[in-house]
């Protein structure tokens, strides 16, 4: 079948067509169906089936006698160190780890957060807590620890599992002084902490919660896989959202079980036993679908990537990872790329390896922009496929399924919908659009398996946040358009959401922090363009009546408490006080259109300001931090 055929059968029936690619996955007891409707748009896939999620990663192909098979390779310029853990190994560091869980009162359903950098052992945490049923919580190392705490307080974890440090350029980010500090400010207590050393920076035990990683697994039994139900949550993810409370994605086993197997061959076009790597992090969604879940699920074997595209110690260390570990299929968010752009334009660094494995790039994450696309594909003389996801939905919505038929490339374009996905371009009040016109991107109900449910304890927030705007349909939260040809095109966030090197931030997160400065009245954080990074927070910044302190003085503090609040991967580094914001009659602030003064980019005087006088205003002092002008 080709992808029209394969699409089309999926949106007719879907019932049969998620059945059958459920055959790929070992049940302990096969669903007798797939989609269950549960009333007022909420639905389930296999929710009568039992499952495991480590089982389908690990224990299965070690049982099909591939135990001697890579699953991780693990490749870390920033220490130089380089391992490989075969599925035989990774089967018994899973079991161990999963072993010293249960030891410590950790069941199915217990909630555990995982605070880890990029080594393996973060995928030894998530494959332990799938193999008892535990839902992981995995936070990504760059934020702050009041973030880490608001993530225990709502998924409450039992048990923590973190390393004692990460690594980034020129510094040592201590995990174990910032999770200390989150646990204290958390009204929840985890049970437990269980602490990987590294000998970058040792940390200190606290006696009674802290064990060490390893003297935890020692004299407990290794702990066997314990079936789940179909829709048991395999963990939550969360989220930036249009307010500062991050949003809790559950991921339901089976369906994500289901789907991301899928992909593997039909998206990524990888069979067993090749190398698959997507340079991102276990803290962000592709690292929990491509770096752990899909990979392992599939049998491929995941490269564990810890080190940046530049600067450890070249931009030739993507090509030499490909190089070296002879990787087929790789994917990366367009940031990475144009990190390697600008510091080697000519390519010169590619020149010295042997890319003759590579069979195509993947990019998502943020917009692909036509430069970075054209340039990556005549570097690399491959296929530069863009696709489009989100956090929610755990893989790719629009994408181009080289595997099953590579369709033509339309640069600018993720290409098209992807099975399940009943991709819609809607108006204002929820009409069908032609091709070519722009509006907001919706896929009508049910979306497919694998997709979130619900939010973590938060059902009505995800009706409001999805599921409102639009009866009948998710609304993704992003604008664009479908050509003539079926292919998408996405253009803009329809909601606060800003991305900044592929990272999903709130706007809406930064401006509660600001306006908890003293000196703040009224604030407004927007995105920015920016030539690396796609887009950049930019702070805007009215004092309160009387301060009359240097504005130099303010907002170097206000940056210093967004990165203590947020944490660094916010890069939230300029901020500026105006006099007043723009807003609109009603007193909605015109986000919008300061983007486009500061972008210098035309656009039309909404017909709803308050007092057009302001947007010069806003000009001129956006000019005086080399915003807003044609240089
Ligand atoms: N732990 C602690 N701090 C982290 C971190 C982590 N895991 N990840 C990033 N940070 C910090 C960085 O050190 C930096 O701190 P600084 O302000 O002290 O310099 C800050 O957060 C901002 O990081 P970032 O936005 O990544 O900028 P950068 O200038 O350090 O690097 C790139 C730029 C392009 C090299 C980098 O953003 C990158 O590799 N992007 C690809 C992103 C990606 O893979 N996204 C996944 C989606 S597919
Ligand atoms: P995240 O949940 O962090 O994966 O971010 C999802 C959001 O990133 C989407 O809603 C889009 O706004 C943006 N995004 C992801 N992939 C793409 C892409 N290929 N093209 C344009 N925007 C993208």
């Amino acid at each position: 079948m080709n992808y029209k055929q394969t699409y089309q059968a999926s949106l007719d029936d879907p019932e049969n067509w998620w059945m059958n690619a459920a055959e790929a996955i070992d049940w302990d007891r096969k669903p007798r169906k797939a989609l269950t409707d549960l009333g007022e748009n909420l639905y389930e896939w296999f929710a009568d089936g039992m499952v495991n999620g480590c089982w389908n990663a690990v224990d299965r192909h070690v049982n099909a006698g591939r135990g001697d098979q890579k699953a991780i390779i693990y490749d870390s310029p920033i220490t130089g160190a380089k391992s490989a853990t075969t599925y035989a190994e990774l089967q018994t560091q899973v079991a161990g780890l999963a072993g010293a869980l249960v030891a410590q009162g950790v069941t199915k359903g217990d909630r555990v957060i995982i605070y880890m950098p990029m080594v393996p052992e973060a995928l030894v945490a998530m494959l332990a807590c799938a193999r008892i049923g535990a839902v992981h919580s995995v936070v990504f190392g760059g934020f702050a620890a009041n973030e880490l705490a608001v993530r225990i307080d709502d998924c409450t974890p039992k048990a923590v599992l973190a390393a004692s440090c990460g690594i980034e350029p020129g510094r040592i980010v201590e995990y174990k002084p910032l999770l200390d500090g989150a646990i204290d400010m958390a009204a929840h207590k985890p049970d437990v902490c269980i602490i990987l050393q590294r000998e970058q920076a040792m940390a200190e035990l606290i006696p009674g919660r802290d064990l060490d990683w390893h003297a935890a697994q020692e004299g407990v039994e290794p702990a066997d896989c314990v079936p789940v139900e179909g829709n048991h949550p395999a963990y939550i993810l969360y989220t930036s959202g249009t307010t500062g409370a991050p949003k809790g994605v559950v991921r339901p086993t089976g369906g994500h079980l289901v789907a991301l197997h899928w992909t593997m061959k039909n998206i990524y076009n990888v069979d067993p036993g090749d190398v698959f790597w997507a340079a991102s992090d276990v803290g962000w969604v592709v690292g929990h679908s491509y770096i752990c879940y899909a990979p392992l699920i599939h049998g491929n074997t995941t490269v564990v990537f810890e080190g940046k595209p530049v600067g450890t110690p070249d931009a030739g260390t993507f090509w030499r990872v490909i190089a070296e570990h002879n990787v087929r299929s790789f994917f990366t968010a367009p940031t990475a790329i144009r990190a390697v752009k600008r510091e080697d334009p000519k390519g010169l660094e590619r020149q010295k390896y042997n890319l003759s494995g590579l069979r195509a790039l993947y990019l998502a994450g943020e917009r692909a922009d036509p430069d970075t696309i054209e340039w990556a594909g005549d570097l690399l003389g491959v296929p530069v496929y863009d696709h489009w996801w989100q956090t929610e939905t755990g893989y790719t919505i629009a994408g181009n399924p080289a595997g099953l038929e590579a369709l033509p490339v339309k640069v600018g374009s993720p290409t098209v919908a992807m099975p399940g996905y009943d991709v819609q371009i809607l108006d204002e009040a929820g009409h069908p659009m032609k091709p070519g016109e722009l509006g907001a991107i919706a896929v009508k109900l049910p979306l497919p398996p694998g997709t979130l449910p619900t939010l973590w304890n938060a059902t009505d927030r995800f009706r409001k946040s999805y599921l409102t705007t639009f009866p009948g349909y998710y609304e993704t939260g992003d604008a664009g358009m479908i050509d003539e040809d079926g292919y998408l095109y996405i253009m803009a966030r329809t909601d606060d959401v800003i991305n900044v090197a592929g990272h999903r931030l709130s706007t809406g997160a930064m401006e509660e922090v600001l306006a908890g400065h003293p000196d703040v009245a009224e604030c407004a954080v927007v995105g920015v363009s920016d030539a690396l990074k796609g887009q950049a927070p930019l702070g805007l910044l009215c004092l309160t009546t009387g301060v009359n302190r240097p504005h130099d003085e303010i907002t170097a503090e206000c940056v210093k408490l967004v990165r203590e609040k947020i944490g660094p991967v916010a890069a939230f580094r300029n901020a500026l006080v105006v006099n007043r914001l723009p807003k609109t009659r009603s007193g909605k602030i015109l986000r919008a259109t300061v983007v486009k003064i500061a972008d210098n980019q035309p656009f039309r005087m909404p017909a709803t300001i308050d007092d057009p006088v302001i947007l010069d205003e806003i000009r001129d002092a956006l000019q005086t931090i080399g915003y807003a002008s044609d240089g």
